[in-house]
């Protein structure tokens, strides 16, 4: 397995055995309660379905549409839209009206999403005291839950993510576009991604604040690599065609597509114009 690719905990999935595992996870899937799973996936250290542990290095670029942008008065066919056009993972933004200046959904909408595909679902909590609220994430269906390094805790950033990780799920660190890198340093042994803020979070449509945060990005990336780190590096915020290559050039495999994937009319176009911008 690369060094690059995702941690310890998905080494199951590039094994050579990963057709056999997903058979057995199938399985395990249709025998156990979500509680079970969960409690089993800690055990394990690992979690049971591959469509939850994607294969992915930090050399697989991949466009994450976010739900955030879609027509909401039809969730199940914006979803169908994202799995139709090939999105391997869902990016879903809770946003609480106190960290940030706009409030959209919580754990319901996490959870009516996760009745509707299997898609790999990646959690944005723009919120304080996330780890108040966790466990309705985790039972909800999220497969990865980032947090802000800014916000308000009862606990810590780091209690936060280990009970992340100890649910068998993924975790992140996001950064606002004002917030340095070295402000994510305490955590960079713990997470399987870092989300670099390229808005002000709390709004779609806003433009790409490339000199604010290309440096950022960038740093990040030389860290991991000088580091022998793991995280994933994502953007968020304004990631058109012209943009994502910009972030890409600085290190970025994970882009997060608002307003540029559910915007236009064909939603499978814009999906293999946005791929190629990132090849
Ligand atoms: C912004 C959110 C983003 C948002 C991006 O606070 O975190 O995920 O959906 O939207 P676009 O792609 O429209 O900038
Ligand atoms: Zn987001």
């Amino acid at each position: 397995m690369k060094p690059s690719g995702l941690d310890g905990r998905q080494m199951v999935n590039a094994s050579a055995s990963a057709v056999c595992y997903g058979s057995a996870a199938k399985l395990a899937r249709s025998w156990l309660r979500d509680h079970e799973k969960i409690a089993v996936a800690g055990w394990l250290g690992c979690v049971l379905d591959p469509a939850t542990m994607p294969a992915l290095t930090h050399e697989t670029p991949l466009i994450l549409p976010s739900l955030l942008a879609a027509d909401w008065s039809n969730v199940g066919v914006e979803v169908a839209k994202a799995d139709r056009a090939g999105a391997k993972w869902l990016h879903l933004d809770v946003m609480d009206g106190s960290f940030v200046d706009n409030i959209s959904f919580g754990p319901q909408m996490i959870q009516t999403v996760r009745k509707c595909t299997d898609m790999y679902l990646d959690v944005h909590l723009m919120m304080h005291r996330a780890d108040h609220y966790l466990e309705r994430f985790l039972k909800a269906g999220a497969d990865n839950i980032t947090i802000h390094v800014e916000a308000n805790y009862d606990s810590s950033v780091s209690e936060t993510l280990k009970r992340i990780r100890t649910a068998g799920k993924h975790c992140g660190i996001a950064l606002h576009p004002s917030t340095p890198f070295e402000a994510a340093l305490p955590y960079v042994h713990d997470i399987d991604l870092l989300l670099v803020m390229t808005v002000v979070p709390g709004f779609g449509g806003q433009p790409f604040m490339e000199k604010e945060t290309m440096p950022k990005l960038a740093a990040a990336c030389e860290y991991r690599e000088q580091h022998s780190l793991k995280y994933h590096l994502e953007v968020d915020g304004g990631i058109y065609v012209h943009t994502a290559p910009i972030a890409k050039q600085h290190g970025a495999n994970l882009f997060v597509c608002g307003t540029s994937f559910f915007g236009p009319e064909n939603t499978e176009a814009a999906m293999r114009q946005l791929e190629d911008a990132v090849v």
